[in-house]
C-alpha cells in the first residue's frame, strides 16, 4: 500500500505494558557519525522505522557496507562497516526525505575531507534553514558553506583541512550541536561548542562517538569539548537509547483514554517535563524503582485540570511532544495555552483536531484550549510525524470511528505503532486510505 491510513474506533480505555524502541532522533545521528569510522561497529536497539530505512539507504549509496537482522523484539541489529565509501557525494532524491541527511555533510567532511549534499527535507512547520550548521563549518575552514555557494540545491563543503575552532550556536540546536561534533572529532585541535543543545540524543550520538575513539566531553551540557583526533579504531557495539518521544506519546495515550499503561524499557528522567506537566493536570505518573518503566493511570475521582505549557530545548517541554500534549489539554477542565518556542508554524494539525470537536484559537505561536468532554471520530489527515501522533491519540479517545490518512508519516517515527496500541486493547487497523481525504496545508 502506498498511501494508507489508520482506521481507529475509540473509546477503550489503553491497559497493560509495553516496551519503548530505539531512539530515531539519536539513530539518525549515529548512522551518520558510523560512516566516519576506519573500522567497523554494530549497532543494537536500532527501530524499524522508515527514518532509519532512508538513512541505511543514505549510506548505501555512499558504499558503505551494512547488513540488518530483526531481533524478536521487533528493532534492527545492524553490523556497518564504511570502508568501502567509495564517494563524497550525498545528492540523490533519497536526500531530501529527511531532514537528518544533512548528519552528512560533517560526517562526509571528517572522512573524506569534502561533503556534496542536496538541501535536506522533513517536517514542514515553516522555515528550517541550516544556516548555524554552515556557519560553524566555515568557522572551522570549510569552503562552500555561504548561502550564494548553494549551488542548484547542492551544498559542497571543502575541508582545507577542518581545524578546530570556538563555535557559539546563537539558536540552540539540536541538529548543529551534532553535525560540529561529527565534523570537530577529526579535525586539527579542540572544537568547544557553546550555547549546545542537551538532549538526551545529543548525549546518545557524543557516547557513540567516543565508543568509535572521538575524544568528546560536557555533552547533556551547554558547553561541549571536541578534541580532533586522527584515526577512529571503531570495532565495537552499541545499543541506542530508548525513544523520549515515543514513550511521552504513550505516555499521553494512555492518559487520555483514561487507561492505566506501564511503558517499559524507558528512562524516566527524560520524561520529567511530561511526568511533572501530567502531574499538575491530575493524573499519576510513577517512576518504579527499576527506573525503567513508568505507570500512568488516573486515580479514582481525579480530576483533570488544563495547564499551560512552554515548549523549549531540553530539560525544557519538548517541541516534538507538543501536538500530543495539546490533545491532553482538549480533555481537560477549564482554558489551558501551549506556547511552541521552538518552531515558526508547529499548530498546523489543529484544523484536523477541530475537525473532531476541538475548541482551539491560534494566536501566532500561542494556542488557546478550551477543554471539552470527548472528540467526536472523523477523517482527518496526518500534516507531519508527531501531528500525526497526536490525532492517533485523540482518535483512541474519540466516540466513533477516525481514518488518520497519510498515515506513511505516522510511521516514520513510531515502530509497530498499530501492534502496540492492539496489545494495549485500541481498535486500531491499517486501512486504504478513504474516499475522502481532506487537503491537509502542510
Ligand atoms: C531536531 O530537528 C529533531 N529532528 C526535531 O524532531 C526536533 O523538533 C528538533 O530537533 C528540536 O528538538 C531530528 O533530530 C532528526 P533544531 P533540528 O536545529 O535539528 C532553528 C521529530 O518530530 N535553526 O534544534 O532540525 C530552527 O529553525 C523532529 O522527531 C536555525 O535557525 O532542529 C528551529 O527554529 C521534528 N538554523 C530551531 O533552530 C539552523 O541552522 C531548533 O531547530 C538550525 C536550526
Amino acid at each position: 500500500m502506498s498511501q494508507y491510513s489508520y482506521k481507529i474506533t475509540g473509546g477503550n480505555s489503553l491497559r497493560g505494558d509495553i516496551n519503548i524502541s530505539g531512539s530515531k532522533n539519536a539513530v539518525l545521528g549515529v548512522l551518520a557519525a558510523a560512516m566516519m569510522i576506519d573500522g567497523k561497529c554494530t549497532l543494537e536497539n536500532v527501530p524499524d522505522i522508515s527514518d532509519v530505512q532512508v538513512m541505511i539507504e543514505l549510506c548505501n549509496t555512499l558504499g558503505a557496507t551494512i547488513s540488518s537482522e530483526k531481533s524478536e523484539d521487533g528493532s534492527l541489529t545492524l553490523d556497518i562497516d564504511p570502508r568501502t565509501i567509495n564517494t563524497y557525494k550525498a545528492t540523490g532524491p533519497a536526500v531530501s526525505k529527511i531532514r537528518a541527511s544533512y548528519y552528512l555533510l560533517g560526517a562526509l567532511l571528517a572522512r573524506c575531507g569534502k561533503a556534496s549534499l542536496r538541501m535536506p527535507g522533513g517536517c514542514n512547520f515553516g522555515q528550517r534553514p541550516i544556516d548555524l550548521h554552515l556557519k560553524a563549518f566555515a568557522d572551522m575552514g570549510a569552503t562552500g558553506a555561504r548561502p550564494e555557494d548553494i549551488n542548484g540545491g547542492i551544498i559542497t563543503l571543502e575541508a582545507n583541512p577542518l581545524r578546530g575552532a570556538r563555535i557559539f550556536l546563537d539558536i540552540v540546536s539540536v541538529g548543529a550541536t551534532i553535525n560540529v561534533m561529527l565534523a570537530a572529532t577529526k579535525a586539527e585541535g579542540m572544537t568547544i561548542i557553546t550555547n549546545a543543545a542537551k538532549e538526551p540524543h545529543i548525549v546518545d550520538v557524543a557516547n557513540f562517538l567516543n565508543a568509535m575513539g572521538a575524544k568528546i566531553k560536557g555533552a547533556g551540557t551547554d558547553t561541549i569539548r571536541i578534541t580532533g583526533v586522527p584515526v577512529l579504531p571503531g570495532n565495537f557495539s552499541y545499543s541506542i537509547i530508548p525513544d523520549q518521544i515515543e514513550a511521552g506519546t504513550y505516555m499521553i495515550a494512555a492518559a487520555v483514554t483514561d487507561g492505566d499503561v506501564t511503558i517499559h524499557n524507558m528512562i524516566p528522567t527524560h520524561m520529567e517535563p511530561l511526568s511533572s506537566k501530567m502531574r499538575e493536570m491530575g493524573y499519576t505518573v510513577e517512576e518504579n524503582e527499576d527506573n525503567d518503566s513508568i505507570r500512568v493511570y488516573r486515580k479514582e475521582g481525579a480530576v483533570i485540570r488544563g495547564t499551560n505549557i512552554k515548549t523549549s530545548p531540553y530539560p525544557g517541554f519538548p517541541t516534538d511532544l507538543q501536538p500530543q500534549a495539546v490533545v491532553l489539554q482538549c480533555l481537560s477542565k477549564g482554558v489551558s495555552k501551549m506556547h511552541e518556542n521552538v518552531w515558526q508554524n508547529r499548530f498546523q494539525y489543529i484544523p484536523e483536531l477541530t475537525r473532531m470537536g476541538a475548541s482551539i484559537n491560534v494566536y501566532d505561536r500561542i494556542a488557546l484550549i478550551e477543554g471539552i468532554e470527548r472528540f467526536k471520530g472523523a477523517t482527518v489527515v496526518a500534516t507531519d510525524l508527531r501531528a500525526g501522533a497526536a490525532l492517533v491519540c485523540a482518535a483512541l479517545a474519540a466516540d466513533g470511528t477516525s481514518f488518520i490518512t497519510q498515515a506513511r508519516k505516522i510511521d516514520r517515527g513510531y515502530e509497530n505503532i498499530v501492534q502496540k496500541l492492539k496489545s494495549l486493547g485500541a481498535d486500531i487497523e491499517r486501512t486504504e486510505s478513504p474516499e475522502y481525504e481532506p487537503d491537509a496545508e502542510a
